[in-house]
């Protein structure tokens, strides 16, 4: 162990688009709505609604279709959706958990780190159970607990605070602009997952997991931020 990893106690990874591409799958489901309403918008487009909440991504959409619709039927729309997205997710499997991230979780387990998974999504808990991956993850927390939307830093506040860690003890891995921002407003140290040009206020970005090593990536990290 370098010293570097003994001041880095945990690890706080987001779900969506960090361990699996649900992302394709709420793509699937928004662009299924949109069509319905006589619209259509891009993949593109959709990388925009990565960490934002079911609602706000819904007026996002909308916003883009041109369409005003009263809050109750926003409701009712949204519950359509999440039906749909729902029916997709109950078929995923292990396969899907992205390249390397079983190996990188198994480097960060062996290396006496705690682990917790903090998704803003109310339907992480599924996505656990049917890519098998619960058991890596001290704590879990979902939509269902954390009812501040990212930038707001409370889901990785609550997080740090169930590993009985600090933030400065934790690293948070993020792909999405709004939870690079809550990691930042909370006191962690964040490494983005995804592209550069798109998280460049992390810490420090890794495209993925595959043939990444935690220690490495501590040992890089270092170069940036005191940890
Ligand atoms: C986030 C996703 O993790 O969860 C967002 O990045 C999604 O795209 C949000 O809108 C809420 O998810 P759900 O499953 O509760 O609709």
């Amino acid at each position: 162990m370098t010293d570097n990893a003994q001041t880095i106690k945990g690890c706080i990874f987001n779900l969506d688009g960090v361990i699996v591409d649900t992302g394709r799958y709420h793509y699937q489901a928004w662009r299924r709505l949109a069509n319905q309403f006589g619209f259509d918008y891009s993949r593109e487009q959709n990388e925009e609604l990565k960490g934002l909440s079911r609602l706000a991504s819904l007026d996002k959409i909308l916003d883009w279709g041109g369409i005003y619709m009263p809050e109750a039927e926003k409701m009712h729309w949204a519950d359509v959706k999440n039906n749909w997205y729902v029916s997709l997710i109950s078929n995923m499997k292990p396969g899907e958990i992205l390249p390397g991230v079983l190996l990188f979780l198994r480097e960060v387990r062996e290396s006496g780190l705690r682990i917790a998974l903090s998704s803003a999504s109310q339907n992480a808990r599924s996505v656990l159970s049917s890519t098998q991956i619960q058991s890596f993850f001290d704590v879990i927390l979902d939509g269902n607990e954390v009812k501040k939307q990212k930038p707001d830093p409370l889901c990785f506040l609550m997080a740090a605070q169930e590993l009985q860690l600090s933030p400065a003890e934790c690293l948070v891995l993020e792909e999405s602009p709004p939870g690079i921002d809550a990691a930042l407003f909370g006191g962690f140290t964040v490494i983005g997952v995804g592209r550069q040009e798109d998280l460049s206020k992390a810490h420090w970005v890794i495209e993925g997991f595959e043939n990444l090593h935690f220690h490495a990536l501590l040992t890089q990290l270092a170069t940036r931020v005191a940890i």
